[in-house]
């Protein structure tokens, strides 16, 4: 026999849930806001590197370190989706791309990963946005939207 009592705290917790759920899920319509994933470790995302899967459609392998982010420069056209895979080789940083709702943590061990649509050519600066040491300050890269490819 459940307390009544209990049964009105169980009514207000599943309301309080079901309000956050649909929280996450209007914001991720109305605003393009996007829940990073957290997928299974692999060692093949330490390795930087940008995957060009078709014109329109990247994939950035990005690695954090005491301080620096790699590939430090990501060249793409406009229009263009990109998939973030984001990693720390040591401590715990920060991952915020300028004008995008990006908001990540780089774990040791672990794998978040995003996708970024970039309409306007520009160019985009991520920072770190963890304090994660004495060069925390100088940790940053940017996306280069419809620049010339270079390097
Ligand atoms: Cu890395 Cu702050």
């Amino acid at each position: 026999m459940i307390d009544k009592f209990e049964k009105q705290v169980i009514t207000v917790t599943g309301i309080v849930v079901a309000l956050f759920i649909f929280s996450i899920v209007y914001a991720m319509k109305k605003y393009d806001a996007n829940v990073p994933e957290c997928l299974p470790y692999d060692k093949a995302y330490e390795e930087p590197k940008v995957n060009k899967l078709d014109e329109s459609t990247y994939q950035v392998f990005a690695v954090a370190k005491m301080w620096s982010f790699e590939p430090s420069q990501i060249y793409i056209p406009a229009g263009s989706e990109v998939d973030f895979f984001l990693t720390s080789k040591d401590v715990v940083h920060g991952f915020n791309i300028a004008d995008k709702n990006v908001n990540m943590m780089a774990v040791y061990g672990a794998i978040n990963k995003t996708t970024v649509k970039f309409e306007k050519p520009g160019v985009y600066k991520i920072v770190c946005h963890e304090y994660c040491g004495i060069g925390h300050q100088n940790m940053e890269a940017e996306v280069i939207v419809n620049y010339p490819e270079s390097k």
